[in-house]
């Protein structure tokens, strides 16, 4: 078992649509409408707004490889990149998506700490996230890293408002 990352570039955007796309359906399809399922894809994932994310300065794209196959991928955004003012002495782990059929196998924590080497390189304080309250998978495996939840914020998934709880890890 072989386990690599690759930093994404403008040219990987249709592979990171392909996986974004996969991952977002396995992860809420059980628990949103397609309508509402569909109006996110299409806003978030659309090709050009993947360019866009791309060639943010502020924010970077790595895919997961287990044995050679792409197994998930990650986003951090530092600076105004994140999707709430949370000052430069923070970074946002906004995606970290591993395909089901790969997960349990260390990949998450994998990514996890890629983050968080990220931030330690760039000096800072903590690392924080948002993470849908009814994502009890996800919020387990937050807490199982160190996550404590710290607020909460509004998200919409197509017209429908949901709460997202905002975790964070202080770095010492
Ligand atoms: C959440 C997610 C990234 C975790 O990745 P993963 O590869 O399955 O997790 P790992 O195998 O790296 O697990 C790391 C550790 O967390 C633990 N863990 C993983 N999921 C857990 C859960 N649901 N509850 C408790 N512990 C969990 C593992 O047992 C492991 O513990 P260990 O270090 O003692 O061995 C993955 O399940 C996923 O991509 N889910 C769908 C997408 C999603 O919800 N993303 C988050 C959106 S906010």
């Amino acid at each position: 078992m072989t386990i690599n990352i690759k930093k994404c570039t403008p040219e990987d955007s249709r592979k990171l649509q392909e996986i974004s796309y996969e991952t977002f359906i396995e992860t809420f399809k059980h628990q949103n409408s397609p309508e509402n399922m569909n109006a996110y894809l299409e806003r978030a994932f659309n090709l050009k707004q993947l360019e866009k994310e791309l060639s943010n300065i502020s924010s970077q794209f790595f895919f997961v490889y287990f044995n050679n196959e792409v197994a998930g991928y990650l986003k951090v955004n530092t600076n105004d990149a994140q999707s709430e003012e949370m000052g430069d002495e923070s970074l946002e782990i906004e995606r970290i998506y591993i395909k089901n059929i790969f997960q349990k196998h260390g990949l998450g924590k994998y990514l996890l700490n890629k983050a968080m080497e990220i931030a330690m390189e760039r000096n800072k304080k903590k690392i924080w996230l948002g993470v849908w309250e009814k994502n009890e998978n996800a919020i387990s495996f937050y807490k199982k890293m160190g996550f404590v939840q710290t607020g909460a914020h509004s998200f919409y998934m197509g017209d429908e408002e949901q709460i997202d709880f905002i975790m964070t890890k202080t770095l010492i």
